[in-house]
């Protein structure tokens, strides 16, 4: 697999040194273009060095093997990167201008490309270079969006070159992953609820959400467009994928009931409370004496079972089940009560599973018979877990 990584005149340039070394460490044979404005910010030699391969900046430059550089650069590529992106040369792609070696082998490429924009807020919020990247959308390139903060100019606002851990994960995103879920619309839920008892109390339990966020990051890596429903957690929101986040059992539910219609797969990795105290106290409840408060709860709705019970043709629906005891049969309970195509049955006897864990053991539960999954991470089983969906899905067109 090849990157070919391309570097314009921002002071963000010398980030894409530590890109082009982490592609590089990755396996990938990772060749770099700067322009020449670039060349003012970053040395050629530190790309040399790091990739390993020759840094090119001039169309005219005479000093290689004879090739015609632009084209042979561009048909080896696998995924072009441009990063990070000034205004001028988002402004060249979009108005197909050559007029170096960068433009012209970007022009000349065929292969899926990324850009990564870096630049004062003002440029970034121009219309004119608003149009040009709307209009490369329309094209088909891909942009990485650019972070908010303390620009180099000391202006503060949108422009910053994103992240480079997420500029990687997401070019590793389009270029390692299969991408069986291209065009699916997938809804997750994931972590806990809180039930609340007053402004200060609540009902909750051990999730972390860790299950729920490594499905969601497993299914946007594999194409799928997801909705990730999250109860609080302390973990970093998944790339590319549309938090909404929730509190109680009943906001989940609101926010999954919304969205329903559209999605073609659900994966409900919630903990969601099944009580909620029937009455949420205004002000703080205080202790009295010789009095021993009760709190009276009520059944919160159960989104699996609605959802099962009120689902469109073909979509499908994936529940978890986590228990202390009788796994498998409650778990078969669960999938035939709820109307669920799937059950992830887990137990939290199990050493290294369930709540807070990085791994877990996962047995998959269908109406055709069970499949234990070995005992992996989190995220190795939502890969095995949409494997699954995934080969049920296309048995069932
Ligand atoms: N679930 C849900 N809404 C609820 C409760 C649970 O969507 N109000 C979903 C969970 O996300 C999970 C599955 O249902 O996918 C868990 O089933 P459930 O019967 O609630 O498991 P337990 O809470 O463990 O139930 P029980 O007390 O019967 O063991």
């Amino acid at each position: 697999m090849n990157i070919l990584l391309i570097v314009s005149g921002s002071i963000a340039a010398y980030k894409a040194a530590d890109l082009s070394h982490s592609f590089k460490k990755a396996g990938f044979e990772v060749n770099v273009i700067m322009t020449e404005n670039a060349a003012f910010f970053i040395n050629p030699i530190t790309f040399e060095t790091l990739t390993g391969n020759k840094c090119i900046i001039d169309t005219f430059d005479r000093n290689f093997d004879f090739k015609v550089e632009h084209v042979s650069l561009a048909k080896a590529a696998d995924l072009v990167l441009v990063a990070p992106a000034t205004a001028n040369i988002i402004g060249k792609i979009a108005n197909g201008i050559a007029d170096d070696m960068a433009t012209t082998t970007i022009m000349a490429a065929t292969c899926p490309k990324m850009i990564a924009p870096a630049m004062n807020t003002a440029m970034y919020e121009n219309p004119i270079v608003q149009d040009n990247i709307k209009k490369l959308i329309q094209y088909g390139y891909e942009f990485i969006e650019p972070g908010t903060g303390l620009l180099a100019c000391g202006d503060e606002g949108k422009g910053k070159l994103a992240d480079i851990n997420d500029i990687y994960t997401l070019v590793m995103r389009k270029i390692s992953h299969k991408h069986d879920l291209q065009g699916k619309k997938v809804l997750i839920t994931a972590g806990p609820t809180e039930e609340a008892i007053d402004p200060v109390r609540y009902i909750t339990n051990h999730s972390s959400g860790k299950m729920g966020y490594a499905l969601a990051e497993a299914a946007a890596d594999r194409g799928a467009e997801v909705t990730l429903v999250s109860g609080p957690t302390a973990l970093k929101k998944p790339l590319g994928v549309d938090t909404v986040d929730v509190v109680s059992a009943g906001d989940m539910a609101e926010a999954v009931f919304k969205r329903q219609k559209e999605q073609d797969i659900f994966i409900f990795a919630a903990a969601v409370a099944d009580f909620k105290p029937v009455d949420t106290a205004s002000e703080k409840i205080k202790k009295k004496d010789g009095e021993t408060p009760v709190i009276n709860l009520s059944r919160t709705v159960d989104i699996l079972d609605t959802v099962g019970h009120s689902r469109g043709g073909k979509q499908y629906i994936c529940g978890f089940a986590m228990e202390t005891e009788d796994l498998l049969k409650n778990a078969e309970k669960k999938l035939e009560k709820k109307n669920a195509d799937m059950i992830c049955a887990n137990s939290l006897r199990d050493e290294g599973a369930g709540f807070k864990s990085d791994t877990n053991k996962i047995t998959l539960i269908k109406k055709k018979g069970n499949k234990e999954l070995p005992f992996l991470t989190k995220r190795e089983l939502s890969d095995l877990i949409l494997d699954e969906i995934v080969s049920d899905i296309e048995s069932n067109d």
